[in-house]
């Protein structure tokens, strides 16, 4: 029997304000959860997107939640929680802000050059405990230790699969269009080819309908 799945996908980076005009980011284009989204949707998922600030078209029928934050990206996957079945988690959470936010522009004459920060909130760990049947899938941003990190991150964060992608070349991670990655497992690990983003972000989906039992609407 076909069914298809609540998949929440988010995407993007988050940015964590220093003042009105200044704040702390990384990379992510938010490509890599784009291409789950659109995926998703395309083979017949009900699929929900939490954004952080990208310059990408949303995805064909698709109305992405936008975030700036870690907190808000935090509200967002916890008010969306109870309707999904599965989430995959491709967004890059910033995980340090300024531990207080100016009112105004600092200016460089009165700035100190040091920067006192805190950490935010790591979205998946918060919700480990609310995981109960759902399917989870992290991605795992790294420039060395891909695999043992991997793992890590997989046990503490209590995630199905992680998707560990190498960042720091130019062909990817962060704002390429392709992605070398693996897709781990507590017992399985498997070591993809380099490959476009879309074609990643299909066997990530396939990967989510087998665990659950669903199947592709567009095969049938
Ligand atoms: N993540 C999250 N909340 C954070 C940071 C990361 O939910 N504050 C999620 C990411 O969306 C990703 C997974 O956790 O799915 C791993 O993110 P990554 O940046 O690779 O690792 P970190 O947990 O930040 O750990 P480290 O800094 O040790 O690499």
């Amino acid at each position: 029997m076909n069914h298809s799945l609540s998949i929440l996908v988010t995407a993007g980076p988050t940015r964590e304000a220093i003042d009105p005009v200044r704040f702390i980011s990384n990379p992510s284009s938010g490509k890599m959860g784009y291409a789950v989204a659109r995926v998703a949707a395309e083979r017949g998922h009900q699929v929900r997107l939490i954004s952080g600030p990208v310059s990408l078209a949303a995805p064909e029928g698709l109305d992405p939640i936008h975030v700036t934050t870690a907190d808000d990206m935090l509200d967002a996957v916890r008010k969306n929680l109870p309707w999904c079945d599965a989430l995959v988690m491709a967004a890059a959470v910033c995980d340090w802000r300024p531990s207080t936010v100016a009112e105004h522009k600092l200016k460089k004459s009165r700035m100190s050059g040091t920067l006192e920060l805190e950490r935010t909130p790591d979205v998946l760990l918060e919700i480990a405990a609310l995981k109960e049947g759902r399917v989870y899938v992290g991605f795992a941003a790294e420039t060395r230790g891909l695999e043992s990190e991997a793992r890590r991150k997989l046990a503490e964060k209590r995630l199905d699969m992680i998707v560990a992608n190498e960042v720091g070349r130019d062909d990817s991670g962060f704002g390429s269009d392709s992605n070398k990655a693996m897709m781990v497992t507590s017992d399985s690990s498997e070591d993809l080819p380099l490959m476009d983003k879309r074609e990643l972000a299909v066997r990530i989906i396939t990967w989510v309908e087998q665990q659950t039992g669903s199947r592709c609407l567009t095969n049938d």
